[in-house]
């Protein structure tokens, strides 16, 4: 059972094809998938609650606040899944999508997850073809978002062309196919994510704006890619994924020791994490009074834990991160030379940009040392799960079995 395990969320808006939905949620549940089930107004003028709940094994939700709710349904349920997977998908219903509205439980819930977005739509063929549509699905695409269909046919509307429902079985391949193919069994995978903190006294630090998303989504796909992880992170705003080792540290030293203490026992090693490179020569044990006109630091070099770990006698699979304002791809491969990594990504960031730290996206070129790659902004989630997937078989190209 491919899907065993995996927790699927069901959006019905409103299309005739709903009436394929029951049949959907059937085929997923064989398939090992946990299922719930959101109904959108339009989408109950199709299929009742009941004969969906009757499939879905658990209630449909259908307000964004339940009676006896904890008025947080669009959070839980956004949180709760692997995988958001909306069937049949409505011209409106997109359209709300691309412009980012949150009018009722559906809508808001695909605005607060950051998990995989599918889209199945449904509707008339000109509809489809129309341009605010097109339109509409050209930026749900470059956010990212998967589309399964629409196949062409014979309408309901008596009308042929491109527009009906995919069926059910194709949307669960195509569910089925995103989580990938267990890669890194029995790899054991350490992964370094967030900024670091170095003290300037005992109030104060010096650090930067990583959100540690990449990371944490990379250690996420690494699970799920069947592989043993180990994250290692600096101060985030995140909880930690199932099923990792969790290490919690502040300092780039703390970082560095985490590391040196497990990288011993792993394959593959990511260095996600974006580590101050100086820290204060000295931590004032009182904090600092602005009696001076001007203050002067003295900062120290950070071990560079990337550079210490690739130079081991007999190093991992080395991936590193680099983070940079101008010429990204010409620092990368520097970096890639000089730290003598298997593999770095890199990523632009700065002012402006919707890509990188603090965001839910990322643009990215994978430098190695035979070629390279260039993903199109996605949402990182979806980045993770590419990226693993290329990490593993770049990873096994090296150590062939
Ligand atoms: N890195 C690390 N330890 C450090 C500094 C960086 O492990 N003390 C890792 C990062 O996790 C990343 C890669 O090295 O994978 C590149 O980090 P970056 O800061 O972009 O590069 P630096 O080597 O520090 O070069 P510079 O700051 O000059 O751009």
């Amino acid at each position: 059972m491919t899907l065993m395990a995996k927790r699927i969320l069901i959006g019905v808006t409103g299309g005739i094809a709903a009436y394929k939905t029951p049949e959907l949620v059937r085929r997923l549940r064989d398939q090992g998938a946990e299922v719930r089930v959101v109904l959108t107004a339009g989408g109950a003028q199709f299929v009742a609650p009941l004969a969906l709940q009757a499939v879905a094994g658990h209630p449909v939700y259908t307000h964004r606040f339940e009676p006896a709710g904890s008025g947080m349904e669009h959070i839980e349920l956004a949180r709760w899944a692997d995988a958001v997977v909306i069937a049949p998908a409505s011209a409106d219903f997109l359209a709300k999508l691309a412009h980012g509205l949150a009018d009722d439980l559906l809508s808001t819930l695909c605005l607060a997850s950051a998990t995989p977005l599918w889209v199945a739509p449904a509707m008339n063929q000109q509809m489809w073809r129309a341009t605010a549509v097109q339109a509409n699905v050209a930026t749900l695409r470059a956010r990212g978002v998967g589309f399964v269909g629409p196949a062409s046919g014979a309408q309901a509307c008596g009308e042929v062309g491109v527009g009906r429902m995919s069926e059910p079985g194709e949307i669960v391949s195509a569910v089925a196919d995103s989580f990938g193919v267990p890669v890194l069994a029995g790899r054991r995978v350490l992964i370094t994510a967030g900024p670091t903190r170095e003290a300037i006294d005992p109030v104060r630090y010096i650090s930067n704006r990583s959100s540690g998303k990449m990371g944490y989504a990379l250690a996420a796909a690494a699970v799920r890619g069947g592989a043993q992880v180990s994250l290692v992170s600096g101060p985030a705003a995140l909880d930690a994924p199932a099923n990792v080792k969790f290490t919690r540290v502040n300092t780039a030293r703390q970082m560095y020791d985490a590391v040196l203490a497990q990288v011993g026992e792993c394959d593959i090693f990511v260095a996600a994490a974006a580590v101050a490179d100086y820290r204060p020569a000295q931590i004032a044990t009182k904090k600092i009074k602005k009696n001076a006109e001007t203050l002067s630091l003295s900062l120290v070099r950070n071990p560079d834990i990337l550079r210490v770990v690739a130079a081991r006698a007999a190093p991992p699979f080395c991936v590193g991160f680099a983070a940079e304002t101008d010429a990204v791809e010409a620092h990368a491969l520097r970096k890639l030379q000089d730290k003598k990594l298997d593999m770095i990504i890199a990523n632009a960031v700065g002012e402006g940009l919707h890509t990188g730290f603090e965001s839910d996206q990322n643009a990215v070129v994978v430098v190695w040392a035979e070629g390279r790659r260039e993903f199109a902004t996605m949402p990182k989630t979806t980045l993770a799960q590419a990226l693993m997937t290329m990490i593993a078989e770049h990873y096994a190209a090296k150590n062939p079995a």
